[in-house]
């Protein structure tokens, strides 16, 4: 493995209008907790047992003080974009009027990005709901995604031309599953009907934010972020590929068919007993599946199940698999498979990989990251995509996960994603191998 990625020489991929950048989100990196509201993460991070250490999110990396050098880290990486997170709770106070100073700094990130001449990708919720709004229900109250669409609605008019991307929302199946259903994130619910209340209203909400997203700011591309597993029966069985295709549906499509079809995924609606099915009110699907500009699509791993005696679905990890840090497969062919597999379900808008990465155990040897496992995932991951784009499906840009080494959520500061290594104790960044490797590929097209 050289310390280069190797893209194929006649690939679209090398072309100049392929958007390639590095990715963020507020809770993650920004800190300076104390100007913004409270949110979700917070109390969840000050709950003993929630998130490894008993980390939080009250400095992170300290990214509100150190934003300009890291705009410079991230113009030396040549990328063509930087796509972040507004935090709601630092620009919408509680009684729902602007928080001036909160708006004055994303203001100030979008005028330098733009003097760089870098594009930027505004994601409006990565999961920090403000507690206040919690403590009314959060996302199991239909309230929250009318409030979500106000907070749309004053910050698009206010980020005016600034934004060349909105996301409404970044991977709702997180939210919604981990936070509500499985209770595995903030704010810690673990009831099936919770999990797919609060889906319903995250996917209305982002429906109503696309809505007002479309009016504000007609010429920015706006859409949804979706993270996304193909899944893979474990054996040729017929219980085993009934069990994964209702695993997908449960789990994947249960997120992209009401956007990308206007409907939730039949068998697995059978499947939730009938008192714990969402809650949709008429003209609720339209809202949701409104065409949007683009699909976001995170991906890192893929997801094997079959079936056993008493359980319609469960997961295994090959024995011999190659894993990350997270413990998840590397496994590029997936990208791929869920590409085409996306693109001959549905009619699917044009496609950014919005991330996409690997966390690694590194090490600083003599000031420098030798990442070369990540290195050969970000390779092995954009040839997959590659190879999917010559199978017809239109993707047209690519994020990395991360810029920097950040809060890893309930993992806290224990797993590393960046291409950036991040000292936490002196908030020093060190360029590690990959991000050198990135920003030569980019840089030579
Ligand atoms: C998905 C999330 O959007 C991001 O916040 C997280 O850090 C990465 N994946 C890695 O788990």
């Amino acid at each position: 493995m050289t310390l280069k990625l190797a893209i194929p020489q006649t690939s679209k991929l090398r072309k100049k209008d392929f958007i390639y950048g590095v990715a963020t989100a507020a809770f993650q990196i920004e800190g300076a907790a104390e100007s913004r509201l409270s949110c979700i993460w917070d109390t969840f991070c000050a709950t003993p047992g929630k998130v490894s250490d008993n980390a939080d999110g009250l400095v992170a990396c300290d990214h509100l003080r150190l934003w300009q050098s890291d705009l410079d880290l991230i113009e030396s990486l040549q990328v063509d974009a930087y796509r972040f997170s507004v935090s709601w709770g630092r620009v919408i106070n509680a009684d729902g009027s602007l928080n001036h100073s909160g708006v004055a700094f994303y203001i100030k990130l979008l005028d330098r990005l733009a003097e760089k001449n870098i594009k930027a990708f505004v994601t409006l919720y990565h999961w920090d709901l403000p507690q206040h709004l919690e403590d009314k229900g959060g996302w199991l109250n239909r309230e929250t995604a009318y409030l979500f669409e106000d907070y749309a609605d004053k910050i698009s008019r206010v980020f005016g031309h600034r934004v060349h991307s909105y996301a409404t929302l970044n991977e709702p199946f997180c939210s919604a599953f981990l936070g509500y259903e499985k209770g595995i994130h903030a704010p810690g619910i673990a009831d099936l009907g919770a999990g797919r209340r609060a889906a319903h209203h995250l996917l209305l909400a982002h429906g109503l934010a696309l809505r007002v997203l479309n009016k504000n700011s007609p010429k920015s591309l706006n859409g949804l972020v979706l993270n996304m597993s193909p899944t893979y029966p474990k054996s040729d069985s017929a219980g085993d590929i009934a069990a994964a295709q209702l695993a997908d549906d449960f789990l994947f499509q249960w997120y992209a068919q009401p956007v990308l079809a206007g409907s939730y995924p039949e068998k697995a609606m059978a499947y939730i007993p009938e008192h714990q099915r969402p809650p949709i009110e008429d003209g609720d699907m339209a809202i949701i599946s409104q065409p949007m500009d683009y699909l976001g699509l995170n991906y890192y791993t893929r997801a094997i199940f079959h079936a056993e005696a008493d359980t319609a679905f469960v997961e295994t990890v090959p024995a011999d698999a190659a894993l990350t840090d997270m413990g998840w497969e590397i496994f590029p062919q997936g990208l791929t498979d869920l590409l085409v597999n996306l693109h001959q379900r549905y009619p699917l808008p044009p496609v950014f990989i919005t991330e996409n990465g690997a966390a690694m155990p590194d090490t600083v040897e003599n000031g420098e990251v030798n990442d070369i496992d990540r290195l050969a995932y970000y390779d092995s991951h954009l040839n997959a995509i590659h190879n999917a784009v010559e199978q017809g499906v239109d993707v047209k840009g690519y994020f990395a996960w991360s810029l920097m080494d950040n809060f890893e959520w309930a993992y806290g500061y224990q797993k590393r994603f960046g291409i950036v290594y991040v000292d936490y104790e002196t908030q020093t960044r060190t360029i590690k191998a990959s991000g050198h490797a990135y920003a030569n590929f980019i840089g030579s097209r």
